[in-house]
């Protein structure tokens, strides 16, 4: 009998990669879980034509759809990645926010305890939970300080994980994953506004045409930031241990925005400084072809400040010595190479 395996989150950045790595490296059949939305988002599910991978209707705000999937399919693995993942929102939506993303954790455990007690269980933690964080770099043993309704809905969600762990013996986890990109990455997430907007400005600057700036909120916060495809690995190996325990899955290193922005538009062959600071901090960028094309725009970021956060989480690093050591997890791309592979997929998908 073919192993089962029911993942959430699969139209999303997470989900998706962690389809194509489990096609790719079981011979397990997939079930792929999406909630019903009104216009069809699949372009990040690439693996809808392979008879292995299915999509079920379940929406995490809704036990029913869980217990009942669940109890019908009996998975052996159940990965879940679905969530409001948008921190920003999150003060918008802070009912909604927790609801997806602690109570259905509630309902996913009760209903694999009662239709599958040995199914195999992973819950996406966040380095958000450390929130306010105390110490640097942040290990397993770093108190819970969440900033905002998302990291608090994501600590909730750890301590119910743990409760049902060791009150029932079930083999449930939840990493606590630092940030992570990539190709496939949302468009509201800084990394990929600013890789695709620098993208997007570069095409703009070749055709000899001006070019509003990117706008961006808080650029001192720093955030250890990592490739999403590396991290998958990570998860599976979390959920293949004799027996169940939490990991800190980062990088080690923790950069600002600004680094961030530097790298991305020399990827893009620009160059810039900053000028200003506060509210009237800038960077503008300097080029032979603005000059060529007598180019009057040259602001490549200002900031606005509907971007900045109600309370700012202002820096994280993950200290992964722990999965380093115990799961023989290592990363392959380092920060430089993210932000060029990020830069380098918007420019070809703009060229397209
Ligand atoms: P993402 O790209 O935003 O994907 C979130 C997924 O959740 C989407 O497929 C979304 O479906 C789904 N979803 C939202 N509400 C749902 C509901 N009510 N029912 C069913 N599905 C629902 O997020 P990601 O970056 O892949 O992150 C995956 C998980 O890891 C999330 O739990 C996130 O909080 C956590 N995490 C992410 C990072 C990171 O840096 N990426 C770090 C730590 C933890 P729709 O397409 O229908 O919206
Ligand atoms: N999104 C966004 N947009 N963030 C901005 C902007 C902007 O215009 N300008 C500055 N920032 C700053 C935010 O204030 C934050 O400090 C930082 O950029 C990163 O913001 P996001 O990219 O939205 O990610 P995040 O760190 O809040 O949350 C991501 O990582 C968490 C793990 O630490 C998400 O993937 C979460 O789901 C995940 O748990």
């Amino acid at each position: 009998m073919k192993k089962i395996i029911i993942i959430t989150g699969v139209t999303g950045q997470d989900g998706s990669h962690m389809v194509d790595y489990l096609l790719k490296n079981t011979d397990y059949e997939i079930y792929g879980a999406v909630r019903r939305l009104s216009v069809k988002n699949h372009e990040n599910v690439p693996s809808l034509d392979n008879p292995r991978f299915k999509l079920i209707d379940l929406d995490l705000t809704d036990g029913h759809s869980i217990d009942r999937k669940i109890r019908d399919i009996k998975p052996d693995y159940f990965i879940n990645f679905g969530a409001q993942s948008f921190v920003g929102v999150s003060w918008d939506t802070p009912r909604q926010t927790f609801e997806t993303n602690a109570l259905s954790v509630i309902d996913i455990l009760e209903s694999l305890r009662s239709h599958c007690p040995l199914c195999r269980f992973y819950n996406a933690g966040s380095s958000e939970e450390f929130g306010n964080v105390i110490y640097s770099p942040q290990d397993e043993s770093h108190p819970l300080r969440p900033r905002s309704p998302y990291g608090a809905s994501k600590a909730a969600a750890r301590h119910i994980v743990k409760v049902y762990r060791e009150s029932y013996d079930m083999y449930a986890v939840q990493g606590w994953l630092f940030n992570h990109e990539g190709t496939r990455r949302g468009e509201e997430f800084v990394t990929r506004k600013i890789s695709k907007g620098v993208a997007q400005i570069c095409k703009l600057i070749e055709k000899g045409q001006a070019f509003p700036p990117i706008s961006l909120g808080n650029l001192d916060a720093s955030r250890d930031w990592s490739d999403a495809e590396d991290f998958i690995h990570s998860v599976w190996l979390m959920l293949n241990q004799e027996s169940p325990k939490d990991y800190v899955i980062g990088s080690g290193e923790s950069h600002s925005i600004r680094e961030f922005i530097e790298i991305c538009v020399a990827a893009a062959g620009l160059e810039g400084h900053w000028s200003g600071s506060g509210l009237e901090e800038k960077y503008i960028v300097a080029n032979h072809l603005l000059e060529e094309n007598n180019l009057k725009s040259s602001i490549l970021i200002d900031i606005n400040p509907k971007f900045y956060r109600p309370a700012e989480v202002e820096s994280l690093q993950g200290d992964c010595s722990l999965a380093e050591k115990e799961l023989g997890w290592n990363r392959k791309t380092d920060f430089k190479g993210l932000v060029e592979k990020m830069y380098q997929n918007d420019y070809r998908l703009l060229s397209e």
